[in-house]
């Protein structure tokens, strides 16, 4: 039973759950016309203390496209954030207005707080280094509807595995799934933090291999996850100059992969997917984005209990 639950942690779902979501997704996908009146007179609260295209937009059209309203901030400091207000105290507050929260912050750990005093469900939208639970609803709607299968999957995850929140909740929820299996892609300063590597992967004795350069793995992979490095969680600039470019995805390497292989991407790309290969039609990363809507106006549906 979904409803009232919060979504902070991949974990807080479980696999019959992700499914109905899906499920869901794909009969909204199928007919969105049945659903534009589901959450008439509900409010969805946005409050985003970090920036955000996607994830924020996403939710707010996924909320429009079923009837709903939305209310938020999208620059803290035009919130009583600015003159100090706790977490505690704001979410309490937004509980009176609104029947759902979704929050996005730079500190790890914030929704988590955050559902502590709410009345109403939290949506963990990303909470700094460390996971982003409904980045994972969109990858897994965009491989089980290309891939047709969310198992026996080897999937290249690439780029800044230490500070990407998306890679770290695709991971985690990706190898409860049969027979999966990861290949690390990243340079040493950036591999994933420990607690992934021995709490998930080496705990479920889930397959996998670190290597530091994409052409070891190219030819293995049956997804190939991109990620931006996460210049807003370094500590100084020039570390990030040094990184920033180490895996550049174009068309070249792309000749390596399988002719089924698909690229993912959460975006914001920097630099590290070429324009080129937007043509290819294993890029799937705009279909991608357009998932996330979908997946999300599933979850808000069960969260209120409405499907
Ligand atoms: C990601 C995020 O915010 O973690 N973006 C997103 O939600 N689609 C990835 C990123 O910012 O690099």
């Amino acid at each position: 039973m979904l409803k009232g639950k919060n979504v902070i942690d991949p974990m807080d779902l479980s696999l019959e759950e992700l499914d109905e979501i899906l499920n869901l997704a794909d009969e909204i996908i199928a007919e969105p016309n049945k659903f534009t009146h589901a959450c008439d007179g509900n409010v969805l609260a946005a409050l985003f203390y970090e920036p955000s295209t996607r994830t924020r937009l996403s939710f707010e059209a996924a909320m429009c496209r079923l009837g709903g309203k939305v209310i938020g901030f999208s620059e803290p400091n035009a919130s009583s954030v600015a003159k100090g207000e706790s977490i505690a105290d704001t979410i309490r507050t937004i509980a009176c207005y609104a029947d759902v929260a979704v929050m996005r912050h730079p500190k790890e750990g914030a929704p988590r707080v955050a559902a502590q005093y709410s009345d109403i469900p939290v949506i963990n939208a990303g909470d700094g280094g460390h996971q982003h639970p409904t980045q994972t609803l969109t990858d897994l709607l965009t491989i089980r509807a290309t891939m047709g299968r969310l198992d026996n999957l080897t999937i290249g995850c690439c780029g800044d595995l230490k500070f990407g929140r998306t890679v770290h909740s695709l991971i985690k929820t990706l190898s409860r799934y049969e027979n999966n299996k990861f290949i690390l892609i990243s340079p040493e300063e950036l591999e994933i933090p420990e607690y992934i590597r021995r709490e998930v992967l080496e705990k479920r004795n889930i397959e996998f291999k670190q290597v530091r350069t994409m052409e070891e793995a190219m030819d293995e992979l049956d997804i190939l996850y991109m990620t931006r490095v996460q210049r807003e969680r370094f500590f100084n600039e020039e570390d990030y100059i040094k990184l920033k470019d180490t895996y550049i995805l174009d068309n070249e390497k792309m000749k390596l992969a399988k002719k089924d292989m698909i690229v993912l991407h959460p975006l914001p790309r920097v630099n590290e997917i070429s324009y080129e290969v937007d043509n290819d039609q294993r890029a799937v990363y705009f279909k991608q984005a357009k998932y996330g809507m979908f997946v999300r106006m599933a979850l808000i549906l069960k969260l209120l209990g409405i499907y």
